[in-house]
């Protein structure tokens, strides 16, 4: 193993260029350990974000030699070929500084695509219950895992061609709600995501369910919802 890395880093918000640093490598070093170095070492003007370091929190995320990953997840020696990196901030969004962007549209989009639960108890009523081995629970058993990290969204071309599309993130999280015997908004959220910049605008690309670090599929939620939104539609309901 060589002993140092050469590593670019996008300095800039949407104008800048990318520099290049020398960072020591290590056993078992991730990408953000060389970010971090970088930052407390070399140039602490450096912005990025990250939280738990675990793969937990999702704000570690950033584009590394092309692809959207989380960077606390990966390991440099899987990455960097020939003791070369490239680090820069996730594409589709705007970039605030160095390897921070602005995650606001992503999270406007699952407001959007009405991403939040309407239940129909009130405070005194008893729980609601969702029964883990009901079809409709099963149905969403991956999708209930998305920690909206932003990999997906910022892997996807039709956000990239039109960034209205709600994208793979937003779309998943309609479809666990969908699934949700306990929400009340069905209808009303069929409607959100049935639009131009909806599921149908989805080409299947699969983009987000390759890349989600989670082995979350959003294309599968949003094949669902297209088949909810046509059912809707046939019913009258839209
Ligand atoms: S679906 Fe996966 S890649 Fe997309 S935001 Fe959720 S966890 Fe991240
Ligand atoms: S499958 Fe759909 S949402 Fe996922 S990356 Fe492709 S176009 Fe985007
Ligand atoms: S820092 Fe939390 S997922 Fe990477």
């Amino acid at each position: 193993m060589a002993t140092t890395l050469s590593v670019s880093v996008w300095r800039g918000a949407e104008s800048g260029e990318f520099r290049i640093y020398e960072v020591p490598r290590l056993e078992s070093q991730t990408v953000l350990d060389v970010v971090t170095y970088i930052q407390r070492n070399l140039d602490p003007t450096l912005a990025y974000r990250f939280a738990c370091r675990v793969g937990m929190c999702g704000s570690c995320a950033m584009t590394v030699d092309g692809k959207a990953r989380w960077t606390c997840r990966t390991h440099v020696a899987s990455v960097a070929a020939e003791n070369r990196l490239e680090i820069a901030p996730l594409n589709n969004l705007p970039v605030i500084k160095d390897l921070v962007t602005d995650m606001s549209r992503f999270f406007d989009n699952w407001a959007r695509a009405k991403g939040r639960f309407h239940g129909m108890r009130s405070r005194k009523d008893d729980f609601a219950r969702v029964m883990p081995d009901s079809p409709q629970r099963k149905e969403v058993d991956g999708a209930i895992e998305c920690i909206g990290c932003g990999v997906c969204y910022s892997s996807c071309d039709v956000v990239t061609w039109n960034p209205e599309y709600l994208g793979p993130a937003a779309l998943n999280r309609a479809w666990t709600l969908l699934n949700d015997v306990r929400d009340t908004a069905r209808v009303a959220r069929l409607a959100a995501v049935a639009g131009d910049a909806g599921c149908h605008a989805c080409h299947t690309h699969m983009s987000c369910s390759e890349r989600c670090p989670k082995h979350i599929a959003p294309t599968a939620g949003i094949a669902g919802l297209k088949r909810a939104v046509v059912a809707a539609a046939l019913k009258g309901e839209l």
